[in-house]
């Protein structure tokens, strides 16, 4: 882990300056869910528009692992597997402690070799992260679970899982996606109830699909799978698709710091929600096919807005973090409610460094009073996202800023510092 890196950055003390292109790269927590379900296949998965993040790294690390033959081609950001060798069914606890998204790969392991272990998953400091949806489901599928030592054990009888009617107690993400993906090759019909609508859900399931799985209600909180073989890849190569977080964070940015700053490779009816605020709140944007492109610079005061935390097509709490460093440059008092996760807003805290005037309510809830000119502090970033938020803070704050932490922002921003370089941020990776 590359603890010591830093980013230092010289702030344009609110000005509005920074003009260009910048392109949003594939999204995290689709191509994760992509990689992972590799395991269904009995040839080839080839991707391209692979971000080159450090999630990603860890996620090839543990397929590896798993005897996952894994091959990039040169110079470019496309990766083939091939799923032959596989023949290990143990998430190593080192790497998955690091990568909470490695609990998608037990679903596909559990359908395909019958049995999976795995430790407790990690990821970033964001609240509880239980996984009771994944053993309950397990058993509902007919396996049993055992729990030893921080490992779990999960094996199906005769190695079969067998297809089942799931309600999730709670809209979750990785929960949908990894029983869509273990009920594609389980006995019989699955029907999965109360399911997330993310984008990245309907765009694995259509690559199931494209592979010869049978799953209807994508897009819906119903989503049905009919069981069957081993999908084949035949040949195509699956394009990820662009990251709606990232290209939320680079819109924030731009509303903040730019006077003419273009969004590429992003859909836009994907931040809906994002877009609807920055509306309401007097950003002045304008939208194409498969851009934003934000106009800062008449040096408009943008107003205070309220926001709260949903699943799709609800405010994404992966994009609560920027927002606030938004919120603390608007006119006014907002309410910033995390619906999601119970530790979302401690980055809120440091942040008071700068010059914020935020107010932690409760685990949930903050108030934050702007607008308040930022000054260039040193600061730690907890998490991905947070880590991210800070940086657009020290961008918009007076003088110089250091940001420690970088291999957390590395996690989910593909050399974040070079594109941001390239609009004309004063940033330097030491
Ligand atoms: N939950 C349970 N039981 C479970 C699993 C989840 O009660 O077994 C609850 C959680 O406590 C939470 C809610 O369900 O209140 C939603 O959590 P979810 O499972 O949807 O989160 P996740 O699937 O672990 C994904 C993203 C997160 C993103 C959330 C919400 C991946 C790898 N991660 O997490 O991304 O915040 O959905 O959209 O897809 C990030 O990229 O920075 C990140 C944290």
């Amino acid at each position: 882990m590359e603890k010591s890196e830093v980013f230092i950055i010289e702030g344009l003390a609110g000005q509005r300056s920074l003009s260009g292109e910048i392109e949003v790269g594939g999204a995290k927590n689709e191509v994760l869910k992509i990689l992972a379900s590799s395991i269904l296949f009995d040839d080839e998965v080839s991707i391209s528009a692979v971000p080159q993040i450090e999630d990603v790294f860890r996620m090839m690390e543990i397929l590896t692992s798993l005897g996952i033959t894994i091959s990039k081609e040169e110079g470019e950001a496309v990766y083939h597997l091939i799923t032959s060798g596989l023949s290990n069914s143990l998430i190593p606890p080192e790497i998955s402690k690091k990568l909470r998204a490695s609990i998608v790969l037990t679903g596909p392991l559990l359908s395909r070799l019958g049995e999976v272990s795995f430790p407790y998953p990690g990821g970033c400091v964001i609240g509880k992260r239980p996984i009771d949806l994944f053993l309950d489901g397990y058993k509902q599928m007919g396996a049993t679970v055992r729990e030893d030592n921080g490992m779990f054990y999960v094996s199906a009888p005769d190695k079969k899982l067998q297809g089942a009617e799931i309600f999730f107690k709670n809209q979750s993400v990785t929960a949908t996606e990894t029983f869509m993906m273990a009920a594609v090759l389980a006995q019989g019909k699955t029907v999965l109830k109360n399911c997330a609508l993310e984008p990245e859900i309907v765009s694995l399931g259509d690559f199931l699909i494209s592979a010869g799985a049978q799953i209807s209600g994508l897009g819906t909180p119903t989503i049905e799978i009919i069981g069957g073989g081993l999908l084949s890849g035949k040949g195509k190569v699956h394009k990820t698709m662009p990251d709606r977080i990232e290209a939320g964070s680079f819109i924030l940015l731009g509303a903040l710091a730019a006077k003419d700053l273009k969004i590429t490779n992003c859909e836009p009816n994907h931040l809906d929600s994002l877009l609807n605020l920055l509306r309401q709140s007097g950003v002045n944007f304008s939208l194409g096919p498969n851009f934003v492109r934000v106009f800062g610079n008449e040096n408009r005061k943008f107003q205070a807005v309220d926001i709260k935390t949903h699943e799709y097509p609800g405010f994404p709490t992966d994009l609560q973090a920027p927002m606030s460093i938004f919120l603390t440059q608007t006119v006014g008092q907002s309410f910033v409610f995390e619906t999601i996760y119970e530790n979302r807003l401690n980055y809120l805290e440091a942040l008071e460094r700068f010059g914020s005037k935020a107010r932690i309510l409760d685990s949930h809830r903050a108030i934050i009073d702007g607008p308040t000119a930022f000054l260039g502090k040193e600061i730690e970033s907890p998490d991905l996202r947070a880590g991210l938020a800070y940086v657009i803070a020290a961008i918009v704050a007076k003088g110089q800023s250091v940001v420690h932490n970088v291999y957390y922002i590395d996690r989910g921003y593909e050399r974040v510092d070079e594109r941001f370089r390239a609009i004309g941020v004063g940033i330097k990776r030491m």
